[in-house]
């Protein structure tokens, strides 16, 4: 089978420099979307009809497997579709998808695609309430669909017609090929509408057989920013339910949660409170609380792990039981072990913290090796950059950073050694010693503060 998913409209009011298509939801292109999707149906090549910001499309979308097909001019969905004309196989079945339809899911695409047979063809209708803009769905008394007529060229009786197109069909290529040869522009928008197959098809004795999704949100397109807000948020609470009901996962509010790229859970009983984003590739392990306001990328959350409050962790590995925040910062490239504790502003990057250790109050540890049982003091620094390149710092067992120490990256600090608080170390401090770099305290007996004087 071919799946041709139609791209190639402007998006005009999107009122965007971006191709309409490329807008996201859930951190994913629309057309990615779609393109996700359809690569879940057995034996499919993909087509993609593509003209308003072609060239943007294709860079963006290079990972897709698919072949591009340009509509340099948009002249209406039957001429998109004629434009696959020369790829198509008479004996095998076309499935037409629009790009800007993101939610369709694959269950009603295989049974839309069971209904497809030589002497019939499938297509996905809706009921709405309010059919404005779409094109109405005729049916003749005996409920045998006739027709489809769009909005503009409806008469006022069948403008009253609640079943819509979604746009969405299935049938066979000779059938398809044959038609679209015969398509004809004269309709109040001079377009070569794809829907005037429905009447061909009538006329040929090819049944139409008609399906509704499961849930009328999978074929909403997108026309506006408001509709992509929309459809951003039902994709999002659909996520939320999905992990409370099979996940094992408490949420604060499942209004309050966004999931843009995939969260994979592992364990059970996981608590998020509100506003918590994740992005890319998570995943959580059991027993796990995440606090309000905190945004997770690519990372692996361990069993027994909390975050407090507002928090951010990226690319980074957190082990067993440890404590992160509130406001701490996790960076690229660092691994926790078991019960690390990182407290309010401590910044951490590329470094690799063993078990035990506590960082808990304003500090920066970067490209560092930290033991187990280190305990780093409010306000510790590892100056790891001299302005072209970047040191390392390794902090041994044991050790004990006294508050406001700098670290002149690259040093050691030996296994069970003390620093003394306000040091700056420049050079290896060895194990088991105190060492302090600190002027001395004097103190000035006969002093006097100055005395303000009147002139
Ligand atoms: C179309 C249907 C209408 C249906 C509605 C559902 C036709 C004639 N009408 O109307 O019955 O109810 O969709 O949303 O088919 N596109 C191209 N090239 C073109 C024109 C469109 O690739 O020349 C693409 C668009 O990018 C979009 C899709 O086809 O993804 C639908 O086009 P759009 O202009 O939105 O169609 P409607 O007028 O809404
Ligand atoms: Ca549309």
């Amino acid at each position: 089978m071919k799946t041709l998913i139609l791209a190639a409209g402007a998006g005009t009011r999107m009122h965007s420099q971006l191709p309409k298509v490329l807008h996201q939801i859930a951190g994913r292109s629309l057309l990615k979307h779609v393109y996700d999707t359809s690569c879940q149906l057995i034996d499919n090549d993909i087509f993609v009809i593509i003209g308003h910001g072609a060239e943007q499309v294709k860079q963006q979308c290079a990972e897709l497997t698919v072949t591009w097909i340009e509509q340099s001019q948009q002249l209406g969905t039957g001429h998109a579709v004629q434009q696959a004309q020369t790829y198509l196989n008479d004996n095998e079945v076309i499935l037409i998808l629009y790009g800007d339809v993101p939610l369709l899911q694959i269950e009603t695409l295989n049974q839309l695609l069971t209904e497809v047979r030589h002497n019939s063809m499938a297509l996905l209708t809706v009921i709405l309430e309010d059919p404005t803009g779409y094109g109405r769905i005729v049916r003749d008394s005996e409920r045998k669909v006739i027709k489809i007529v769009e909005q503009k060229d409806a008469t006022v009786v069948e403008a009253r017609i609640t079943e819509v197109n979604t746009g969405i069909l299935a049938v066979y290529a000779c059938h398809l090929t044959k038609w679209l040869a015969q398509l004809q522009n004269q309709n109040a928008q001079g377009e070569y509408y794809l829907t005037d197959i429905i009447e061909m098809a009538v006329n040929d004795e090819i049944e139409i057989h008609t399906l509704q999704p499961k849930n009328n949100h999978e074929v909403l397109g997108v026309n506006t920013r408001k509709q992509l807000a929309d459809l951003e948020r039902i994709y999002q609470l659909s996520q939320a339910q999905k992990l409370m009901e099979t996940g094992g996962v408490s949420l604060a509010d499942p209004n309050r949660i966004d999931i843009r790229g995939e969260l994979i859970v592992e364990g059970q009983d996981i608590e998020i409170d509100v506003n918590v984003i994740f992005l890319g590739q998570n995943k959580l392990g059991h027993h796990i609380k995440i606090g309000a306001n905190c945004i997770i990328k690519d990372s692996m959350i361990e069993d027994g792990v909390e975050i407090l409050p507002n928090s951010i962790i990226e690319n980074a590995k957190i082990g067993q039981e440890c404590r992160i925040g509130p406001f701490a910062r996790i960076r690229p490239e660092t691994e926790l072990a078991h019960q690390v504790h990182i407290g309010n502003f401590v910044e951490i990057k590329k470094s690799n913290i063993a078990a035990f250790t506590k960082i808990n109050h304003l500090s920066y540890i970067g490209d560092s090796i930290i033991g187990q049982q280190v305990n780093i003091g409010a306000g510790t620094i590892t100056c790891n950059y001299d302005g072209i390149n970047k040191f390392q710092t390794i902090i041994e067992d044991g050790a004990f950073i006294g508050s406001d120490s700098q670290l002149i990256a690259p040093v050691i600090i030996g296994k069970n050694a003390t620093i003394g608080a306000g040091s700056t170390i420049s050079q290896n401090a060895p194990a088991e010693q105190l060492t302090l770099a600190r002027s001395k305290q004097t103190s000035i007996g006969n002093w006097q503060r100055p005395i303000k004087k009147n002139n």
